[in-house]
Parts: structure tokens; C-alpha cells; sequence
């Protein structure tokens, strides 16, 4: 069974609706390494070598987090800046991710029909999503599609817990690809 880290980033965590039920429907999984950046690096201090180890143990990397202004909150962004070294994550002798499997996990508050060129905001949310793409292809990761809960202020308590259900489902293939 494969090993999935979840890098989890959201700066307000305490006030989320939809990732604590997303959260509470994997954190415990069995082969799932649960790491919330905010609670372990409030000060943004991240702790590289420790981060480093940590991919380096798993084989699916799930970068999860809300959409902050069409991207990730800070946090996120932060650890990609720090712990993607030259010469490790890339370069001629950056091997360390090579074949490992990395998706984004994201909850935007637009709901799908906004995303498109039609709509409000102009792109997809896989047009959103290439900065991460790329800097997974970099990475020689095999990048997945994302898996996007969108207009989550309208959703039901009923259709939140479906999307929970969903990403536990996936998760669970995820560990046998
Ligand atoms: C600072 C900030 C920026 C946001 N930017 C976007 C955005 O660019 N697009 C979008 O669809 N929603 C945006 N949202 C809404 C969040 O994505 C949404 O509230 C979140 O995904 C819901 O998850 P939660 O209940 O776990 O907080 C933003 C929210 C905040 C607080």
C-alpha cells in the first residue's frame, strides 16, 4: 500500500466548515500522515531537513488547502520556497521525488460555473492549479488531476460529507495505484 502525506495549509482552521469535514474523513486513515502546516509552523519557521525526511517516507504527496486569491495561502507557498531544493526535488542531481504521485486537494468558495471562460473567473481550476502542476512535473512527480470541492458555501451538510466520502475514496486508490 502506498504512503500518502497530506500537507495541509489553512490559516484558519478553527472557522472552516468545509476542510474539517474533508479532514475529519481521512486524518486517520491508515498509510495517511495527516501534517497541518499552520499548527506545526505558525511562525513560518519550517523545519527543512524534518520536511525532507518526511517526503522522502511517502509516495503520494497531497498539497491541501483552500483557495486564497486563485492559489494557496501563504504557508503553503512558503514550504514549496524552502524545502524543493535545488539539487533535491530538481536539477541534474534533484531525484529525491522522482515517481512519487502529487495532487492538490482545494475548496474554493466560486462554484464550478464561475470557473470557466465564460464566467466570472475567466479560467478553470486546472488553469489555476498549473504553477502546481509544473512544479510537480519539475519535480519529476507524476501529477493527478485535482480533487475540487467548489462553492462550498452552498453546499448542504449532506453533500459536504459526500465530498468527505469521495476523498477517502480516492485516498483509498491513491494507496493501491
Ligand atoms: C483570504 C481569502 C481568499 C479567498 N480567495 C478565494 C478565491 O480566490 N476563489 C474562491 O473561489 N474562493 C476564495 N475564498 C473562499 C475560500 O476558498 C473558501 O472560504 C474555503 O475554500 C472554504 O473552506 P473552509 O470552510 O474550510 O474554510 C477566499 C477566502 C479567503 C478568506
Amino acid at each position: 500500500m502506498k504512503k500518502v502525506l497530506v500537507l495541509f495549509a489553512h490559516p484558519k482552521y478553527e472557522k472552516s466548515r468545509a476542510n474539517q469535514v474533508l479532514i475529519n474523513a481521512i486524518a486517520k486513515k491508515e498509510g495517511v500522515t495527516f501534517h497541518d502546516l499552520y499548527e506545526i509552523y505558525p511562525d513560518f519557521h519550517i523545519d527543512v531537513d524534518a520536511e525532507k525526511k518526511l517526503l522522502e517516507a511517502h509516495d503520494v504527496i497531497i498539497w491541501h488547502h483552500p483557495m486564497y486569491w486563485y492559489s494557496c495561502p501563504p504557508l503553503l507557498k512558503q514550504w514549496i520556497d524552502m524545502v524543493l531544493e535545488f539539487n533535491w526535488a530538481y536539477g541534474p542531481k534533484g531525484k529525491a521525488l522522482q515517481d512519487k504521485l502529487c495532487l492538490n486537494a482545494i475548496t474554493t468558495g466560486g462554484s464550478k460555473e464561475l470557473y470557466c471562460s465564460q464566467g466570472s473567473n475567466s479560467y478553470t481550476i486546472n488553469e489555476f492549479l498549473r504553477p502546481f502542476e509544473q512544479t510537480a512535473n519539475l519535480c519529476l512527480m507524476k501529477y493527478q488531476k485535482p480533487f475540487a470541492v467548489m462553492g462550498t458555501y452552498k453546499l448542504t451538510n449532506e453533500e459536504l460529507d459526500g465530498y468527505g466520502a469521495a476523498y477517502n475514496a480516492l485516498i483509498d486508490s491513491l494507496q493501491q495505484f
